[in-house]
């Protein structure tokens, strides 16, 4: 049974590290002064979602309540500002993670910025005999859209296993290339579930050497390491804003020949430069990927979390993840019975720790948990495949982002002890 506090006061002192870096951004974060059971709430569940700070829900309401209009149409002075504002996000988006503005398209999440390459790149570039390759680790976002793609066009989807460590082989990556037919290599940057962080800037490297474009995942990235797609070098890389403190808004960012050589993904209003009546021409980049009405708002909201992130710096938001995933990987084996997945050590993985605990459906773990006010996610998270790699049907996860601080692994540790209590363990 794990101790309450994690050893004695002094033990946990000389582990402690001497000031809280990160302690003063937790008074940005409104919902952290929230209560729930009689608790001071732990979000653990940022992998998922992250919370927001003050400084883009005050953004978001200020654009709504003084200079709300539709962007690129209006020629009074409302439109402008939404103009600026909408396309000012999305020059400091693109230069956050270094890429050209034209080539970074808004879409809802990162699921449609995957589905537009599937679709617009995919069904004219993919046929009976490609293979389009994927890994055991992804998400069923970067899944689902190849299993379409695949059976609509006769290719086949091939996955690359996860080993024993929680990585990937590029050993495996570079047999799989040598047989000549793979045409798209699509990875996550960093796994939600096991928090691997994947050398894509390499696999990138082979892949084209190959042949073969790429798409990098990069939802689990973006929000908590420094990234630069120019390094990276990906054909596409797609993310997500809302779990960078952001609303929920995505980001496509992709090489430009390929987006000029592209068909549109979908068609109507905003995407056209002219309209006849048998057929149309399209808008520049990137405005020809994004058809209809924009989500102003959330934009102009993921420019004011991205400014955020970056006066704390990447950096530093990297370290203070994988200090706290050190953190956590010390404390929780002190719980009897708990299993811990994914690669030894922090310096490899992200701020993601999945654990299951004996005798304990992940379910159970997470609603008692929440009788403490700490919120982990329970379940398949969207990896089903991943899942049975494992040989589990389920994990619990705890996941951190800057306003968490080591006093949450401490409450999290707790709250195992007492569901360890209920369930007479
Ligand atoms: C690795 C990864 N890819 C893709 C997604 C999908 O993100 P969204 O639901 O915002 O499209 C997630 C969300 O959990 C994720 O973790």
């Amino acid at each position: 049974m794990a101790s309450v506090a994690g050893g004695t006061p002094k033990a946990r002192a000389r582990r402690a590290p001497a000031v809280q870096p990160f302690a003063d951004v937790r008074a940005d974060f409104p919902v952290l002064q929230r209560e729930i059971n009689g608790h001071s709430l732990v979000y653990l569940d940022s992998a998922a979602s992250a919370q927001k700070p003050r400084q883009v829900i005050e953004t978001m309401e200020r654009f709504y309540s003084y200079s709300y209009g539709t962007v690129h149409r209006g020629v009074y002075e409302l439109g402008r500002e939404a103009t600026e504002q909408f396309e000012g996000a999305r020059e400091r988006i693109a230069s956050f993670v270094g890429w050209d503005p034209a080539c970074s398209i808004f879409t809802r999440n990162a699921t449609e910025a995957i589905n537009l390459v599937a679709y617009a790149w995919g069904r004219d570039n993919i046929g009976a005999g490609d293979e389009v390759l994927i890994t055991e680790m992804e998400h069923h976002s970067n899944i689902v859209p190849w299993q379409l793609l695949c059976e609509e066009t006769g290719a086949r989807l091939r996955y690359l296993s996860v080993i024993d460590s929680g990585e990937l082989s590029l050993d495996e990556l570079d047999e799989v290339l040598a047989e000549g037919r793979v045409k798209l290599v699509a990875v996550a940057h960093v796994s939600n579930v096991l928090g691997t962080i994947n050398p894509v800037g390499e696999i990138v490297k082979r892949a084209r050497a190959a042949g073969a474009v790429t798409l990098v995942d990069g939802a689990q990235a973006v929000p908590q390491m420094p990234v630069d797609l120019g390094a990276i070098d990906a054909d596409f890389y797609a993310w997500t804003g809302h779990k960078a403190l952001g609303p929920a808004t995505g980001l496509l960012h992709g090489r430009r020949e390929l987006l000029q050589e592209m068909r549109p993904f979908l068609g109507g209003g905003h995407m056209i430069s002219r309209v006849e009546r048998d057929h149309s021409t399209w808008n520049e980049l990137p405005w020809k990927f994004e058809a209809g009405t924009n989500a102003i708002a959330e934009a102009i909201g993921l420019g004011a979390a991205i400014d955020y992130l970056a006066r704390i710096g990447m950096d530093r938001v990297r370290e203070h993840e994988r200090e706290l995933a050190a953190y956590a990987l010390e404390r929780l084996p002190e719980v009897e019975g708990l299993t811990l997945y994914g690669p030894d050590g922090a310096d490899g993985r992200g701020g993601v720790v999945p654990f299951t605990i004996e005798g304990m459906h992940p379910h159970d773990i997470a609603e008692l948990c929440d009788r403490e006010a700490v919120c982990v996610r329970a379940g398949h998270h969207c990896a089903q495949p991943l899942m049975r790699c494992l040989g589990v049907g389920a994990t619990a996860r705890a996941s951190f982002h800057v306003y968490n601080v080591r006093e949450d692994v401490d409450r999290l540790v707790h709250a195992l002890g007492a569901a360890r209590e209920v369930f007479e363990l």
